[in-house]
């Protein structure tokens, strides 16, 4: 993986068929996505369940792009080689998972993976400050995690401008979580965003058998947040 600050479009599998991964995997990255974002939870951090490393290595090898793996669980230190070895390109934690979020991002880089730190809505910057060395991305969350189809938290924006400041050259990108469309994708690329993940955004009005919607609403969001640059 190089790094660039290009506008990326993930698509979230959260709101893809789950019965039928290996495709949608394909229809998504065909249809031109940049990375797929695969939203790993455990009916403790955040109040819903999904998947775990089995499903995570049978996926893998249908991903050609990068895989973006999001950690809603706590604790993650135990299951982090796991998920590295199911095959993620970037594992990310959540602050909030642990009182030891500095040893997870070490783990997480000794497994061999990019590592990714994940803020609430309600959780300042204060804390990134002190880990800017050690991180390759922040995704901010535009919604409490744990579900897809949430409403976009109008308050991150300025979380967004304030990092972005705080990253500098530094090669981290910005993702965002959570309510993105081509209304809010915009807002999010002007405060400096690069990362834009998009579940309902991505898999609705389409499918495996029409996957050209997944190809134009890919391409809405990502002219849209173009756009604001
Ligand atoms: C929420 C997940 C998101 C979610 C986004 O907890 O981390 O990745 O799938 O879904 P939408 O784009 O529908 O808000
Ligand atoms: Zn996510």
């Amino acid at each position: 993986m190089t790094f660039d600050r290009k506008i990326k479009i993930a698509p979230s599998i959260l709101s893809a068929d789950f019965a039928d991964f290996g495709r949608e995997i394909q229809a998504i990255e065909a249809e031109g996505c940049d990375w797929v974002h695969v939203d790993v939870m455990d009916g403790h951090f955040v109040p819903n369940l999904t998947f775990g490393p089995p499903l995570l290595k049978a996926i893998r090898p249908h991903i050609q792009t990068v895989m973006d793996v999001h950690l809603m669980i706590s604790p993650v230190d135990a299951y982090i080689d796991a998920y590295a070895d199911a095959g993620a390109d970037i594992l990310t934690a959540h602050l909030e998972a642990g009182p030891h979020i500095h040893r997870t991002l070490q783990a997480i880089r000794g497994a061999g993976c990019k590592a990714g730190l994940a803020l609430n809505p309600g959780t300042g910057l204060d804390a990134v400050t002190h880990l800017l060395d050690m991180i390759d991305l922040v995704c901010v969350m535009t919604v409490n995690p744990g579900f897809g189809g949430q409403k976009f938290i109008h308050s991150q924006i300025e979380k967004v401008r304030s990092l972005r400041a705080m990253i500098g050259d530094r090669p981290i990108h910005i993702e965002i979580d959570g309510g993105m469309t081509p209304e809010t994708a915009p807002l999010m690329a002007a405060a400096g965003a690069d990362v834009f993940v998009a579940g309902s955004g991505v898999f609705k009005g389409g499918g495996v058998s029409n996957p050209t919607v997944y190809g134009e609403n890919i391409r809405a969001i990502r002219a849209a947040a173009e756009g604001a640059l």
